[in-house]
């Protein structure tokens, strides 16, 4: 971990990218790096999924069709979340915000607590690579480190490598079709935003197309820097 070396006040760093754009490996490379908390809306909602919670039979029929679930679900697990007090050291917002209501709702939602965003990464992938990762992802079940067939094998097959379980998952929406919807969603709802946060200054864009560890290297100088 390379706390020391952040800023004083808790950051708030958002990942914006397609699927597949790598928001997920990179937030948890953050986590493991300067001991940011992972803040990822999709497994907030595949939990809530799992749960049979009301948020999660609203949001289950959307995510599987590749849609986007409403903004108040959304933003209720989300607020839920950060009230939590592990937060309170500096987040990675991984596929949040969305939409411009939910970045409008972030702003907010930071300005009453006095606090602002470090920086909005935009992760930049195009369709083929996209798919091409998504399709070939799996996780495992007991600590979700992230693996992929081609990218990023386990060592031994169908045996995690961190923590020896047994128990690789696949997603219910990585499948290409699944994928295209999703990415159609992105285009629509998300891409906008990147335009909203160049206006505000906050924005970076990041090449991630290259290897994990090199897209890492220009994450963490981002964040370094402040
Ligand atoms: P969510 O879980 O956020 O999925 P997503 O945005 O589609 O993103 P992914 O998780 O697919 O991709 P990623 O960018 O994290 O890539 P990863 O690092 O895993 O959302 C799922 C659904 O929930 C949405 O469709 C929506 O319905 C709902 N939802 C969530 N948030 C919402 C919100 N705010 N508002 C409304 N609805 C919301 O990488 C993918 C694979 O590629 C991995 O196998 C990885 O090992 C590999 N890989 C990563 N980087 C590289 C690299 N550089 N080189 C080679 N392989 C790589």
């Amino acid at each position: 971990m390379d706390g020391a070396r952040l800023p004083t006040t808790a950051p708030i760093l958002i990942l914006l990218g397609p699927p597949g754009a790598g928001k997920g490996t990179q937030a948890r490379m953050l986590e493991e790096q300067f001991g940011l908390v992972q803040l990822s809306t999709g497994d907030l909602l595949r939990a809530a999924v799992a749960a049979g919670t009301e948020a999660g039979k609203a949001a289950d029929a959307v995510m599987k069709a590749g849609g986007l679930v409403s903004d108040d679900i959304v933003l209720a697990v989300l607020t839920d979340r950060l009230a939590d007090p592990d937060c309170a050291k500096g987040v990675v917002l991984d596929g949040f915000p969305r939409t411009t209501a939910q970045a409008e709702a972030l702003d907010q939602m930071l300005h009453a607590r006095g606090q602002a965003i470090m920086a909005v990464v935009s992760l930049d992938v195009d369709t083929v690579k996209m798919v091409l990762r998504v399709a070939g992802r799996y996780t495992c079940g007991s600590c979700g480190e992230g693996y992929h067939e081609d990218f990023k094998p386990s060592k031994v097959a169908e045996i995690c490598d961190v923590c020896g379980a047994q128990d690789m998952t696949r997603r219910a929406d990585d499948n290409a079709e699944t994928a295209m919807s999703r990415l159609d969603a992105y285009q629509i709802s998300t891409a906008p935003l990147i335009e909203y946060y160049a206006k505000q200054g906050a924005l970076k864009r990041v090449d991630a197309m290259g290897p994990i560890n090199d897209i890492g290297r220009s994450i963490a100088n981002i964040v370094r820097t402040g």
